[in-house]
């Protein structure tokens, strides 16, 4: 079944329903009655799916899926492999994970288990195939759901084995090993590969190299995971697009390795709204869709979000009315395809019973949150011809997983924090401002095709990084950088000879000696009035760079220390393009100005009013159309006027009011 517009749903549990048939008919009526086209089945299905081993009861799943596609409701069928069933945690207990301080798991949760045994691989082999023989063509069936929210580590036996391979592999002698984490420290040198344990907190943990190595290797290990169950859905027959449901800043993979293996990218958002002032959250929220699309630079799914509130935040507080709307549009203003929920109907027992739901235990219609789920639901329909539109970006950030692995886990100047996602926030908040959609990087994608690229500590140089920017700027390109880059090399060892290592040239500098203050400590730049307005300010603290210039214009100087007078930020003409350096971590201010003076000079800017803090504006575009969004997260009302500017109105604010939580959208020929 084709979808037309956006997919609508969420994850569905219909096995936790078998004896109350009555139930799950109600349910579809419910669906339909809220605009729901989609639902999510099998995520932690396998116990009902194969009560023991080999005997697979896929009957009651074929009735399910029937029903549901002749009422119309696609659905997205998950790989039960996130939680296993306990014969097989019995019959194999090598599937059980095994901790860093090496104990085993014993069964229970879900997402624990060894993702190296064979005879887990095996058994979710045979389950994922024959779940694509039997519904892999079925035409309600859309996509294949692997696993859920993969993550974690397990450093049993067969996990050690399969690290020391892939080290073996990737440095082919023990000398190349012990050289790339410099083992001669502490006399920690290995006599061959067999030695090597993973980090461990009751072993070895100081060699950074080794760290960053089982950080690499496990997330090659979960994506090895990911391509055996997807080998499974293509052994059955089953050629639909896969993706996984990915999680908010999640640290424990690098999700760029799983570019190459799905199809679609997909993320479950669960902010903590209410909590704060709501246009902090709305930012950080965005910042997690804008990287979640940048993935396949395509339109992803929001797999997961909650109708209402959830139960596992330390206080899980009501989403307000008209939070569902705004928090829900803006995946889709994001270029999201999708709003799909955790979960259509309340469970009725174990750990997730009050987690928010469509249907609750009440289990009427009449409820507040129904009536909004279907107010969105309208919404979406309302808005269809948006959907399969992409977002265009001409300004990117650098935010590289490995480099931030190395740099949180490197023993340096600030060990109370390095504020790298706030340094990075304040770029992005000060592009956003600008209306500007932003796409996110990795070292190893190209950066040619935008204007502008900032790099927030790039603390590792990968990938040629230092090329690519040479050749970036070189070809007439913004690139801006800064304190804390171009410091190590893909094994965490220090450059020689001057940082940013090989940009010296492009940058006009080198970096002398990095001081970092204590949180109390503040220091500012006064502008030079070369670039920035003659007595501008700008606060800064945590990380103060002393460099020396070369060619280097100075923009900002330090107003106090012993290194008052030294340049605080600058920039540097490189052939045709300019290579700015922040040298210090500057307040949000400093961000807005730069953004500002950089969209001007490229003509960036698209929308035809300023944009005032806490409103947010994007853009998607198809072949004839851009549609622009904007949502008000401030309790005031926003005025919009868009009179002779060629936008058209196509939802929202028809009074010329976007009021709090509002989302009006506008849309102009191409
Ligand atoms: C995650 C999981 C879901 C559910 C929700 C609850 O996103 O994938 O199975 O547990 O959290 O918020
Ligand atoms: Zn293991």
């Amino acid at each position: 079944m084709r979808q037309t517009g956006f997919i609508y749903g969420g994850d569905y549990n219909p096995e936790q329903w078998l004896d109350t048939p009555e139930i799950l008919k109600q349910d579809i009526e419910y669906m339909k009655a809220a605009h729901i086209n989609e639902v999510t089945l099998g995520v932690f299905s396998w116990s009902t799916l194969e009560p023991q081993e080999g005997n697979y009861q896929f009957d009651w799943l074929k009735q399910i899926i029937d029903n549901l596609y002749e009422n119309g409701i696609s659905i997205i069928l998950s790989t039960p492999s996130g939680a296993r069933p306990k014969w097989l945690a019995d019959a194999y207990p090598e599937v059980l994970r095994v901790n860093a301080d090496r104990t085993k798991n014993l069964f229970g949760g879900r997402h624990n288990h060894c993702y190296t045994s064979l005879a887990y691989r095996e058994a979710v082999y045979k389950i994922d195939k024959k779940l694509s023989e039997k519904f892999g063509n079925h035409p309600a069936v859309t996509t294949w759901h692997i696993s859920n929210e993969l993550g974690g580590d397990c450093h049993c036996p067969l996990c050690q084995n399969a690290f020391r391979g892939w080290l073996e592999r990737k440095y082919k002698t023990i000398e190349a090993l012990n050289k790339a984490w410099n083992t001669t420290f502490w006399s920690h040198t290995y006599q061959n590969f067999e030695q090597v344990e993973s980090p461990s907190p009751k072993g070895e943990k100081m060699l950074h190299g080794l760290n960053l190595d089982w950080n690499r290797f496990v997330t090659d290990q979960t994506a090895d995971f990911v391509s055996w169950e997807k080998k499974a859905i293509r052994d059955g027959g089953s050629e639909l697009p896969v993706t996984i449901n990915m999680m908010y800043d999640f640290r424990g993979l690098n999700y760029y390795k799983f570019k190459e293996l799905i199809d679609i990218a997909s993320w479950d958002n669960y902010p903590t709204w209410h909590k704060q002032e709501e246009k902090v959250t709305a930012l950080d929220t965005a910042f997690q869709h804008d990287f979640i699309r940048s993935l396949l630079k395509k339109p992803f799914l929001l797999m997961e979000s909650c109708p209402t509130s959830t139960n596992w935040q330390s206080v899980s507080k009501l989403k307000r009315p008209g939070m569902l709307s705004a928090a829900s549009l803006q995946a889709i203003a994001h270029g999201a395809d999708s709003v799909q929920y955790f979960q259509i109907r309340q469970s009725r027992g174990a750990s997730e019973k009050f987690h928010g739901a469509v249907i609750d235990h009440y289990g009427g219609m009449d409820t507040r949150v129904f009536k909004e789920v279907t107010e969105v639901g309208s919404k979406l329909v309302r808005l269809s011809e948006i959907a399969g539109s992409t977002t265009k970006a001409r300004v990117a950030i650098l935010h590289d997983c490995e480099s931030r692995w190395a740099m949180e886990d490197a023993q340096g100047p600030r060990n109370k924090g390095l504020h790298y996602k706030d340094t990075l926030k304040k770029m992005y908040y000060g592009l956003r401002k600008l209306g500007l959609n932003v796409d996110f990087l990795n070292m190893e994608e190209e950066l040619k095709g935008y204007d502008l690229v900032f790099a927030p500590m790039l603390y590792m140089f990968r990938s040629d990084i230092e090329t690519k920017i040479r050749n970036f700027v070189t070809a007439g390109g913004t690139f801006i950088m800064t304190y804390w880059s171009g410091i190590v090399n893909e094994t965490d060892l220090c450059h020689l000879g001057g940082t940013p290592h090989q940009l010296m040239d492009v940058f006009g500098l080198r970096s002398m000696e990095l001081d970092a203050l204590y949180d109390e400590d503040r220091n500012s730049g006064k502008s030079t009035g070369i670039f920035f307005e003659e007595e501008k300010q700008y606060e800064c603290k945590n990380f103060c760079d002393l460099i020396k210039t070369d060619s280097a214009q100075i923009l900002l100087t330090y107003e106090s220390d012993f290194y008052k007078g030294l340049p605080a930020c600058v920039r540097n003409s490189y052939e045709k393009g300019t290579a700015y350096y922040i040298c210090a971590d500057f307040e949000q201010s400093f961000y807005d100005d730069l953004c500002k003076k950089l969209a001007e000079e490229k003509q960036l800017v698209q929308v035809p009013f300023t944009i005032p803090d806490g409103v947010s504006v994007t853009s998607r575009e198809n072949d004839t159309k851009t549609f622009l969004f904007i949502q008000n997260f401030n309790e005031e009302a926003f005025s919009v006027s868009m009179q002779d500017t060629g936008w058209k109105l196509l939802m929202g604010a028809e009074t010329g009011v976007v009021g709090q939580y509002e989302t009006a959208v506008y849309w102009t020929e191409k």
